[in-house]
């Protein structure tokens, strides 16, 4: 175990670039939004301030109209494909322009309620609060413009899911004419077999490029995008993180935002409900142009126990879990293998991931379902013990995928080991 934590430590520590860390080196050599939260994780346990500090430097980037991005360009790198060149945001340090599961409100929750140095937890905490505030309300106010209670994705690269089964419809729709040539850079640094594929890469690039001939201006992006889904998992990590915040704005007496979150999160939980599928014994995610679920079976729905769900369904997502269990020598995989769809190799199209582990175990574990989480976590930890900090692993083989010396994968080992 304090082997396994050195090795995590040390990883961090090399992925650690001053103010921020890199995923990993050479495939992702920026900061990424929901990598730098939930890595924040892990520094809180040997090193605090940086903790603190990786939120922040991501905060700093934020925005004016609230929206937090999903990568900040720190440095120039011209080892990864798509650069500020193709985002071409505008923005004071380059930034993407799109965004990424805001598990920051649960991550900040976090680092204040196992603080060893309160007062500096909560100055900083007092200082990030209205900004996360800040980008929950632009979520309602630019990804729900009908006031549904829930939130649309309008790219893939948004719900951190980047090739999922669940798009694959409704990427039917994204054409692909007028897409600038690109080379990828992403098949230099790992196994294309690992990756998404080409027709997917065409039709990233052309969102990209749509959303940009609009000036990236977010009261346009949302009508506009032929690609507008609601994740369950997505809205799950949402709603956890304004009912986190909530509770901290309560502590700290912000009576504003703490009554607004608490709303946010009680209409989120409620609208969830449009996202089950008896069916399926899961939620699902929706086609918002169509308004019709989108019958695939993956692990968005069962992230969404992440949030605090009417017991019933937290119950179902534990005996969707258990079912999964038997097919698999590692949970959770990311898409049902019993579909034709599954690929055990192939990003999240299969794998298992070990963020979404802990934010499922996390879930399950408070609503009482202790007993799938606790085998959630060992086979996560048995993965580890095999094949190291991998950014995903096969969930029959545990052969470990994509890039390797990953930063929330040893983020996630020293949380779940402390
Ligand atoms: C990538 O480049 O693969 C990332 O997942 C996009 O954010």
């Amino acid at each position: 175990t304090d082997d396994l934590i050195e090795q995590a430590k040390a990883i961090l520590r090399r992925n650690d670039r001053g103010g921020y860390t890199v995923p990993t080196h050479g495939l992702y050599p920026f900061q990424w939004n929901w990598d730098s939260c939930l890595s924040a994780l892990g520094f809180s346990h040997f090193d605090e301030e940086r903790a603190w500090t990786e939120i922040d430097t991501l905060f700093a980037n934020q925005w004016p109209d609230g929206m937090v991005p999903h990568i900040v360009f720190h440095e120039e790198d011209d080892g990864y494909f798509p650069g500020p060149d193709v985002w071409r945001t505008g923005r004071p340090v380059p930034t993407s322009g799109i965004t990424q599961p805001p598990v920051a409100g649960f991550a900040v929750r976090r680092l204040v309620d196992r603080a060893r140095d309160p007062e500096l937890a909560a100055d900083r905490a007092r200082a990030l609060l209205p900004k996360i505030h800040a980008w929950h309300e632009w979520f309602y106010r630019c990804r729900d413009p009908q006031g549904t209670g829930l939130v649309a994705i309008i790219h893939p690269w948004e719900s951190g899911r980047d090739n999922s089964v669940d798009w694959d419809d409704v990427f039917e729709r994204v054409p692909t004419d007028g897409v600038e040539p690109f080379s990828r850079r992403d098949i230099q640094h790992a196994n294309p077999s690992h990756r998404p594929t080409q027709a997917q890469y065409e039709r990233y690039i052309w969102l990209v490029q749509r959303f940009r001939s609009l000036g990236w201006d977010n009261t346009k992006l949302h009508d506009a995008s032929p690609f507008q889904v609601v994740d369950p998992g997505f809205n799950a990590i949402l709603i956890r993180s304004c009912s986190d915040l909530a509770d901290l704005a309560e502590r700290f007496e912000l009576g504003e935002i703490a009554a607004q979150a608490r709303a946010f999160a009680e209409r989120g939980v409620a609208a969830m409900e449009a996202l089950w599928s008896d069916a399926m014994g899961q939620y699902l995610c929706q086609d918002r142009t169509t308004g019709k679920l989108i019958q695939s079976p993956s692990i968005a729905g069962l992230l969404a126990g992440f949030a605090e769900l009417p017991s019933p369904r937290a119950a179902a997502i534990a005996k969707r879990l258990t079912l999964l269990g038997e097919q698999v020598d590692y949970l959770v995989p990311s898409h049902d293998p019993s579909q034709p769809a599954f690929d055990s190799l192939r990003y999240w199209r299969g794998p298992v991931w070990l963020i979404v582990n802990y934010m499922i175990a996390d879930g399950l574990t408070r609503s009482g379902q202790a007993s799938v989480a606790q085998r959630i976590i060992a086979d996560s930890l048995r993965l580890i013990e095999q094949s190291g900090f991998a950014e995903y692993y096969d969930p029959h083989t545990a052969e470990p995928c994509g890039g390797d010396q990953f930063t929330w994968t040893a983020a996630i080992v020293i949380e779940l080991l402390s």
